[in-house]
């Protein structure tokens, strides 16, 4: 086992909620990681022996993000939809089904290097967690395998059998939830760690989400809902209602909505590439913050709707776009990505914590949304 130091930090971001501050920002700290756990953090001047040292030379140092939702297990690509949406095209639901065509007959072999490819894009831009669901499936095998091969990049796996009704359940959407919630459950709920519905126009509604969320909850599964993100539905309302974990999107919201959310314990989790992406409006976060909601800022890379990898980017969009302030942003992919995925091992730096740090090529974190656009990533530990 080798000790590091790593001192000369200009800034620590800790999320440390011992400190009183919500990114609890120290300036002449350091931090001693000791195999893969934070073993001590404190004034520079006092910092312990470590067998080697890194010397972050003024730079910032953050915990690293914790991307709590993407769909990294598909195969082709759909730039056509996103070039027609910017003239003009709405974004509908639909298109889902030409990513499950090409990853039905996608080998997994080659589903896997997709994968391992944006995963390591993710890492390369400071993400050090990420939660990855099915979804590109829609039968029992295609989402079993899809589950085995996002279970190769994390543990955070998620079953999502409910993200459309393919074409062949077309006239029998009846016959889909069943199969969502029998068989392809069976398949599926040993390789997953939580369940997950896209209830919104054209996909799930209300009751089928329910009956979905409920039945994975009985087999072990954390619930974690897609809803809010097409129009205002009672779905955001039910995810709080079954303790979900998180509801994401939260795009369109009634006053009812934030309520639920700001008494609840769901996380809400704005995904502001995706408004970037199909020019919709952007989440009222300051509602939400403002009301005292939990809200997380994540990815959700994937073909259709978003094909951002980097969460720099999204922190980016938070604070320009939704009015988010840069250390709001910075906590809400970190401790709120943490939260909306109930780790308590992550997006915090504190002894006894997983030692996921990133340092920044920038002397604060406001670089993040400062320079957009910007490769700020030094090193990920
Ligand atoms: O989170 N909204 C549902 N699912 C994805 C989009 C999937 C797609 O368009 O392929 C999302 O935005
Ligand atoms: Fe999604």
């Amino acid at each position: 086992m080798t000790s590091t130091l790593i001192d000369q930090i200009g800034l620590l971001v800790t999320n440390d909620d011992s400190y009183g501050t919500l990114t609890a920002e120290r300036t002449g700290a350091a931090v001693v990681v000791d195999d893969g756990v934070i073993a001590w953090v404190g004034d520079a001047t006092d910092a312990p022996a470590a067998d080697t040292r890194i010397d972050a030379d003024g730079r910032c140092v953050i915990p690293g993000f914790v991307d709590s939702h993407s769909h990294l297990v598909f195969a082709g690509d759909r730039s056509d939809e996103f070039e027609a949406r910017m003239i003009g095209q709405k974004y509908a639901a639909g298109g889902i089904r030409r990513t499950v065509a090409l990853t039905r007959g996608a080998t997994d072999a080659e589903l896997a290097s997709n994968a391992a490819r944006l995963v390591a894009e993710m890492r390369a831009q400071g993400t050090t967690t990420v939660e990855i669901k099915s979804g590109y499936g829609l039968s029992t095998i295609d989402e079993a395998r899809s589950l085995a091969i996002a279970g190769q990049f994390t543990e955070e796996t998620t079953y999502l059998g409910a993200h459309v009704v393919p074409a062949e359940f077309s006239d029998d959407p009846a016959g889909y939830v069943d199969l969502v919630t029998g068989e392809m459950l069976d398949a599926c709920a040993p390789r997953a760690k939580w369940v997950d519905v896209f209830c919104d126009d054209g996909a799930f509604d209300v009751d089928q989400a329910r009956a979905i969320l409920t039945a994975g909850m009985a087999r072990g599964l954390g619930a974690r809902m897609h809803a809010g993100q097409l129009g205002e539905s009672d779905g955001v309302r039910l995810a709080v209602e079954l303790g979900a974990a998180s509801v994401d999107h939260c795009t369109f919201l009634s006053d009812a909505d934030v309520d639920a959310l700001a008494s609840g314990n769901t996380v809400a989790t704005l995904l502001p590439g995706v408004e970037f992406s199909t020019r919709q409006p952007y989440p009222d976060a300051r509602g939400l913050i403002d009301a005292g909601a939990t809200v997380a800022i994540a990815s959700d890379c994937n073909p259709g709707s978003c094909f951002t990898s980097s969460v720099p980017f999204c922190i980016a969009l938070a604070v320009r776009e939704m009015r988010m302030s840069p250390a709001e942003a910075l906590w809400a992919a970190t401790a709120g990505g943490a939260k909306a995925l109930r780790r308590g091992d992550v997006g915090v730096v504190a002894v006894g914590r997983k030692a996921d740090l990133v340092i920044l090529d920038a002397p604060s974190y406001v670089h993040l949304a400062y320079r957009p656009g910007v490769p700020l990533i030094h090193r990920v530990i």
